[in-house]
């Protein structure tokens, strides 16, 4: 028995890192998938291995950055199944450079991908999920909402907003059936990892407070666990996968 089975589930950014393995360990345990990303060989690639290894999922190209791509999304997941219990918000991208440097295209990117998608699409799942008197949101923040990092400035500020919205929109539903929580992981190796990361050189100047860096199964379990029902008293929290980096500075 699986800890989501007979769940279904929409997560964003699925077709690497954080969202790709959050999609494997989801359909494992026994949820029924949708995954999306712009990376149609991407998307399609993981909806094989997944079937391939008995689990379902479908995948639909999508541009958050754009509403009526997210329009689509929520047609194409209710096409599929009569209720969506699990949105994962989880797509983002980084800029990283000092403030200074940091350009109105740049604040356009973080703003667009990092926190206005995340609005459009609980809007656009919310209103069934309170037909159902039931829904599950779990949005991918970062410690950068709450740790300060030179260079992530933009991309800190729109994840603090998406804890903030996450916690308003749990409080307005909260007799409503909805929860809202957020995973806020620290350093993970994916490609949003700078190119050129050295982890030991991280780690002396205190950025990897273990000693290392986290891998996307790492969030992974924070999510399964926030997907499933034994987070069902829990809402408008965040939870911190950091490896420590955030009680060591
Ligand atoms: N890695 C870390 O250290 C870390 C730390 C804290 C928080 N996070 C957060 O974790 C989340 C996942 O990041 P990751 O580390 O897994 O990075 P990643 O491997 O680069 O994955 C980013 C995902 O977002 C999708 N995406 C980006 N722009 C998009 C758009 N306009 N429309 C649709 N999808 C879009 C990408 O898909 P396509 O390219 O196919 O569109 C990809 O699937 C992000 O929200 C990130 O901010 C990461």
């Amino acid at each position: 028995m699986g800890r989501l089975d007979n769940k279904t589930a929409v997560i964003t950014g699925a077709t690497s890192g954080i969202g790709e393995a959050v999609a494997k360990m989801f359909a494992a345990e026994g949820a029924k998938i949708i995954v999306t990303g712009r990376n149609e060989d991407k998307g399609n690639a993981l909806v094989r291995e997944i079937t391939e290894g008995g689990g379902e999922a479908a995948f639909i190209a999508c541009d958050l950055r754009k509403k009526d791509s997210i329009a689509a999304l929520k047609d194409f997941a209710y096409a599929q199944y009569d209720k969506i219990d699990i949105l994962f918000n989880n797509a983002g991208v980084l800029v990283h450079k000092p403030f200074l440097e940091q350009n109105d295209e740049d604040f356009d990117l973080i703003m667009e991908t990092n926190y206005r998608a995340y609005v459009w699409t609980m809007q656009a799942f919310l209103p069934e999920m309170l037909k159902n008197e039931s829904g599950n949101i779990i949005n991918t923040a970062s410690i950068s909402s709450i740790w300060p990092e030179s260079g992530a400035t933009f991309y800190g500020a729109m994840k603090a907003a998406v804890t903030n919205i996450s916690r308003n929109i749990a409080k307005e539903h909260v007799r409503d059936g909805i929860r809202v929580n957020c995973i806020c992981p620290g350093p993970i190796m994916t490609n949003m990892t700078p190119a050129g990361f050295d982890e030991e050189k991280a780690a002396e100047a205190g950025l990897l407070a273990m000693g290392h860096i986290g891998k996307p199964d790492d969030i992974a379990y924070a999510a399964v666990y926030l997907a499933s029902d034994e987070t069902a008293f829990m809402t408008g929290q965040n939870i911190i996968v950091d490896g420590g980096v955030c009680v060591s500075n």
